[in-house]
């Protein structure tokens, strides 16, 4: 128990279905792991990730969709818990500089692409389209601009000729799982 209490606290913010969320409490489960989720927070009242959350006892709130309604109790939140880093993981707001600045803590992104290609939506239909022979998926730091901060992990995936968007989305997914726990062990 004194070692659980010892870990640092992280709160991961999610949009919807919460399987990176999921690998990220998986993992903190085990003996070796730095880190504890302690908050998780969504600005969709149904997202899936909001009731594994609860599951696992996890404090858990839907925030109301407005940005600055969401920033300015997550702030809170984030304050009142001692959250040591942030998790974005398929959070789909992008936050304000202010938020940024304000929190003082690291805050971490996954983005289904090999940054910096393909930043924004849709990457595997684009990577698909755009012919690219790789894809994957990376772990950064979050900044002001759109999927540009410091790069923390990226894992790689060939695209094969019978790659479908959603044949491509499943084998990245698999990836994202490890690399966004390789990449929070990393940065503590
Ligand atoms: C993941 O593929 C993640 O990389 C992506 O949303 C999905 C969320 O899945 N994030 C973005 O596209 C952010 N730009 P999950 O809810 O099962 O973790």
């Amino acid at each position: 128990m004194a070692v659980l209490n010892s870990r640092l606290k992280v709160a991961v913010f999610i949009s919807g279905r919460g399987s990176n969320l999921k690998a990220l409490i998986k993992n903190s489960k085990l003996k070796k792991s730095k880190y504890k989720v302690s908050l998780v927070l969504s600005n969709k009242s149904d997202a899936r990730g909001l009731s594994f959350a609860k599951k696992n006892k996890i404090k858990n709130y839907f925030i109301e969709k407005k940005l600055s309604v969401f920033e300015s109790r997550a702030l809170k939140l984030i304050k009142a818990n001692k959250i040591k880093v942030i998790c974005l993981a398929g959070f789909m707001k992008i936050l304000s500089p202010n938020f940024i600045k304000k929190t003082k803590i690291p805050i971490l992104n996954i983005h289904p692409s090999l940054l910096p290609k393909l930043k924004g939506l849709n990457t595997h239909e684009r990577a698909i389209k755009a012919k690219h022979k790789f894809s994957g998926c990376t772990v950064h730091y979050v900044n002001e601009k759109l999927d540009s901060g410091k790069i923390i992990i990226q894992k790689k995936v060939k695209i094969l000729k019978s790659d479908t968007t959603n044949s491509l989305a499943k084998k990245i997914l698999k990836l994202e799982h490890k690399a966004y726990t390789e990449a929070l062990e990393k940065i503590f």
